[in-house]
C-alpha cells in the first residue's frame, strides 16, 4: 500500500471548475443541494430532510478527521454547485460526489471527478479508489465508466434518505488502470 499524504487545504482548478476544501460558509449551499430528495436518495449516508446542523456536523467531522476524509466543494463561476470527496483515505478509500440539480447534465461531475482522481493518484499517493452507485442511478454509473471505474459486484447498502437497503453496484479504479486508460478517461 502506498503512503498517502493530503494537505489540509486543497485547491484543484479545471477548465470550468474550482475544487477546494469544504468550508463552514458552504453550509447553506450544501443544504440547498443535498436537501433535494432527488440528490439525497442517491447517496448512502445523507438523511432526508437535511438540516443546516447536518451540514455543520459534516463539515466539522471532515475537518476533525485530519486528512482521513477529504471533502471538497465544487464551484462554477464562484457559485457552489456540488461536492466530492474520498472517505477513509488510508483505509477504504471511497469516492463520492453530488451536484445540485440545476447543475446536472453539463458534464460537471465528469470534469470534477477526472481532476480529483488525477490529483489522488498523481499527487496524494493513492493507489486504489472504491466507489459505486445505487442500481437506479444510471447517470452516475455513466460518469464512473467515463472516469475508468470497473464494476466488481453488488451488495445491499442502507440509504438513509430512503430509509431502507438498496442494491448497490460496486466499482473500483486502480492507479495502474487509471494510468493505462490515460487520455481516454
Ligand atoms: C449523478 C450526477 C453526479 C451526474 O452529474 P452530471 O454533472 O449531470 O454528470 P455528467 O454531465 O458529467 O455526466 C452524466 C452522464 O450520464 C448520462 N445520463 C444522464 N441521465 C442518464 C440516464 N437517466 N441514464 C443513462 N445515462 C444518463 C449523461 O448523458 C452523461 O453521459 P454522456 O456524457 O456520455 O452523455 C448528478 O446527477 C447527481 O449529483 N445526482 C445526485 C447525487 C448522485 O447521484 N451522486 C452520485 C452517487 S454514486
Amino acid at each position: 500500500m502506498s503512503r498517502v499524504t493530503t494537505p489540509p487545504d486543497i485547491r484543484i482548478a479545471t477548465e470550468r471548475l474550482l475544487l477546494r476544501s469544504v468550508a463552514t460558509a458552504d453550509a447553506d449551499a450544501i443544504v440547498a443541494g443535498i436537501g433535494d430528495f432527488e440528490v439525497s436518495r442517491m447517496l448512502a449516508r445523507v438523511p432526508h430532510p437535511y438540516r443546516h446542523s447536518d451540514a455543520l456536523t459534516f463539515i466539522a467531522a471532515t475537518r476533525a478527521a485530519r486528512g482521513e476524509d477529504i471533502a471538497l466543494t465544487v464551484l462554477a463561476d464562484g457559485v457552489v454547485i456540488g461536492g466530492l470527496g474520498l472517505t477513509g483515505v488510508r483505509t477504504a478509500r471511497e469516492f463520492g460526489y453530488w451536484f445540485a440539480k440545476p447543475a446536472w447534465g453539463k458534464g460537471y461531475a465528469t470534469e470534477a471527478g477526472r481532476a480529483f482522481l488525477a490529483w489522488l493518484f498523481a499527487d496524494a499517493g493513492v493507489d486504489i479508489v472504491r466507489s459505486g452507485v445505487f442500481h437506479d442511478n444510471p447517470a452516475s454509473l455513466n460518469v464512473q465508466r467515463k472516469l475508468g471505474f470497473e464494476t466488481i459486484g453488488t451488495h445491499m447498502v442502507r440509504c438513509l434518505a430512503r430509509g431502507h437497503d438498496v442494491e448497490h453496484i460496486d466499482t473500483l479504479l486502480t492507479r495502474d488502470r487509471h494510468a493505462a486508460l490515460g487520455a481516454r478517461t
